[in-house]
């Protein structure tokens, strides 16, 4: 029997105006798969993951997670069904410890505002934020304000962010974007050991080839809204038309 994909996206479709950013992109993500998104600067990756995590309307398509249709459901639906998301702009609060800046997004997951408000102070998110502060080595920064910390670690905050809310797939756009050279390692071990303590899966947006190629099991090359090709890093890299088209120099 074949197994489930976890994200399934079929013929997504979304227009601004007269530029089709996403012209029908089709793709399957499997569990525990770490799923790697390149492609030329506007040729819709952004596009697509807003419109997967219900950010923006798609024109047409359809988005099924564990076989469930999604298409149309809110970021908040989507992040209590277990699909969290880091964007491409930092998301942290500058003016909250790292440590408020993880309980503050697990938070956010765990229901309404009043019920929030009326619930127990510590609902054991502080352990949780230990945890993953450990996790990710934010220990020595654990207590400074986020917004005082170099770009780069503020990334890992962010990334940190969205497993707060334990979730089974993860899209992160650009993850390494910005990041000094040094940290980007950093990050790619990290996910590697989200991905196999966790079973986590994720789609990675990525401009960094080195990055993506290590850490990928596949990658889909996107160019001008369509998909070009999927495969396995030796598949894309030995690929003739994604070498013209985009990586060849
Ligand atoms: N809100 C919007 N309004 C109008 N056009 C948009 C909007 N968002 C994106 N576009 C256009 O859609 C196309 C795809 O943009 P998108 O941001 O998805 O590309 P990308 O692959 O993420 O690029 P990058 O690698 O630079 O982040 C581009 O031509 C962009 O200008
Ligand atoms: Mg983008």
């Amino acid at each position: 029997m074949m197994s489930q994909a976890l994200l399934k996206v079929t013929d997504l479709k979304k227009a601004y105006g007269a530029i089709q950013a996403v012209g029908g992109v089709s793709f399957e993500v499997q569990p525990g798969e770490i799923f790697g998104v390149i492609g030329p600067n506007g040729s819709g990756k952004t596009t697509m993951f807003n419109s997967v995590l219900g950010q923006i309307t798609p024109n047409s398509g359809s988005i099924e997670f564990k076989g469930h249709n999604i298409t149309g459901a809110s970021p908040l639906d989507l992040s209590r069904l277990g699909v969290g998301r880091t964007f491409q702009t930092l998301q942290v609060f500058g003016k909250m410890s790292v440590r408020d800046n993880l309980i503050v997004a697990a938070q956010e997951h765990s229901g309404s505002l009043l019920g929030r408000l009326s619930a127990p102070s510590d609902s054991g998110l502080g352990e949780k934020a230990d945890a993953m502060i450990d996790q990710f080595r934010l220990r020595h920064v654990a207590d400074q304000l986020a917004g005082s910390l170099s770009y780069g670690q503020q990334k890992l905050v962010d990334i940190a962010m969205a497993f707060m809310a334990e979730p089974d797939l993860v899209l992160l756009d650009e993850p390494c974007a910005g990041v000094n050279p040094s940290l980007v390692g950093g990050i790619s071990t990290l996910l590697k050991e989200l991905n196999q303590r966790r079973q986590g899966s994720f789609v990675v947006i990525e401009h960094n080839m080195d990055f993506v190629m290590d850490l990928c099991h596949r990658i889909m090359v996107m160019v001008e809204g369509r998909v070009m090709a999927i495969g396995t890093p030796a598949e894309i890299r030995a690929n003739k038309q994604v070498l013209d088209a985009y990586l060849g120099n």
